[in-house]
């Protein structure tokens, strides 16, 4: 019996996962024997109504100087992030000269750059020294920390008060969002905004999409868990906005209490939840039995291709894939290979089913029978540019909504 991490009140079981690597480890083979496991299950909390894991491994262990995703590997990630910064400057940056942007979790810099491009003091928050390198290297001031109140400290009296505090994927990375949020209620300007946009549990559900569980996701937020979880610090959502990134994401405006006119999204975006049944547990439920006719189906069709001497591969070792290769206990003897832009993970092996990676070339020249959609989020951008793929006779399966072939024709 776990208790929630947001309110310590008794959290019910949803489903478990098994035995779970770190999704983002990719390692070489002489690290298999030291490979770091933890029991992946999924929680819900009907007090506050926050979807949680149960355990999550330290955040040393996932986020370090080898953390292998980078920002910047899709461009309709990086227009996503221009348009964001774009966004936030001209809404919410009254006085320009004297602002102030700082971002946590800013990785390589996909989303500051935008404002350090404008001279615009700012400053980012990265745990990951390497991808904070890169950063570092376009001239983004950028610290190597985890953001917590005594940093939120040291920041404001260096720099100031913040105008925004925004994040991307990042918060629901951290399991001790109380220490967030006294951070940001120190940081931030009595009219400043904190922005979030993550994951969104909508449609998690609606997509039957679990591979967003994973270590990484300690929680997969809705609307009505952000306002239970930030109402104790005296922190409003004002306003939402969905998001296509992420395979459906939400976005929440959030500032101090009375500071802010409260949109009509909000009362929408509730509405919508309740008609969804995100605050209650038969909906959980029902997920769960959804994952589990996804996963023996995904598993039938892989070994129905295998009887039929079919080449199957992987497209993009991204963390999600390793939630599904895990859970399902797919491993090389049926994906032949796993092929993804990113350098740090090229030559490795897939955390826990230890599938080789290799380069998108490699792909490219292969041109294998069947490719596994494993960035199923990124399928418009994937889709243009692999069009000889599908003329040369290759078929891509996808496994969300519903695990099936796509017919390209
Ligand atoms: P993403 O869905 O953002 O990954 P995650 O599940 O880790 O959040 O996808 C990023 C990964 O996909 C990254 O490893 C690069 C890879 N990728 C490709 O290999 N080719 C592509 O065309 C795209 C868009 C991504």
């Amino acid at each position: 019996m776990k208790n929630c991490r947001i309110c310590n009140y008794r959290a019910t079981e949803i489903i478990s996962f098994g035995k779970m690597p770190i999704a983002n480890n990719f390692l070489e083979k002489q690290n298999f024997e030291k490979e770091y496991f933890f029991n992946l299950m999924a929680l819900f909390c009907d007090f506050c109504k926050t979807f949680q894991l149960a355990d999550q491994p330290k955040p040393e262990l996932m986020f370090h100087e080898n953390y292998a995703f980078f920002s910047s590997s899709s461009k309709k990630m990086s227009l996503h992030f221009e348009q964001m910064a774009h966004h936030y400057f001209n809404q919410f940056l009254l006085n320009k000269e004297q602002s102030f942007v700082v971002e946590l979790g800013s990785n390589d810099g996909i989303m500051l750059q935008h404002f350090a491009q404008k001279n615009i003091k700012h400053l980012g928050i990265e745990p990951s020294d390497n991808v904070a390198q890169v950063a570092r290297n376009k001239g983004i001031n950028t610290i190597t920390d985890f953001f917590q109140e005594e940093l939120a400290i040291a920041i404001e009296k260096q720099y100031g008060k913040a105008d925004i505090i925004s994040a991307a994927n990042v918060m629901c990375h951290i399991s001790d969002l109380a220490s967030v949020a006294k951070g940001v209620i120190h940081l931030l300007k009595k009219t400043g905004v904190f922005v979030f946009e993550e994951p969104y549990l909508g449609d998690m559900i609606q997509k039957t999409s679990y591979d967003q569980i994973y270590d990484e996701h300690v929680y997969i937020f809705s609307l009505l868990s952000v306002i239970n979880i930030f109402k104790p610090y005296g922190l409003q959502v004002f306003h939402v906005e969905p998001q296509v990134t992420h395979g459906g994401s939400m976005r929440y405006y959030l500032g101090f209490e009375n500071q802010h006119i409260i949109n009509k999204s909000v009362s929408e975006q509730l509405l919508k939840e309740k008609k969804l049944g995100l605050d209650v547990l038969e909906t959980f439920y029902a997920f769960k039995n959804a994952c589990e006719k996804n996963k023996t189906e995904f598993i039938a069709l892989l070994h129905t291709l295998k009887k039929q001497n079919k080449r199957i591969v992987g497209y993009a070792a991204t963390s999600k894939s390793t939630t599904v290769l895990n859970y399902c206990n797919i491993g090389s003897d049926c994906i032949e290979y796993i092929s993804d832009t990113t350098p740090i993970k090229q030559g490795k092996f897939s955390p826990g089913v230890h599938i080789p990676i290799k380069t998108y070339q490699n792909f490219k020249d292969d041109m294998p029978d069947y490719a596994i959609l494993f960035a199923w989020n990124h399928a418009q951008e994937i889709f243009e540019k692999e069009e000889e793929f599908i003329k040369k006779g290759g078929k891509w399966i996808t496994f969300v909504p519903e695990v099936k072939i796509l017919n390209m024709i």
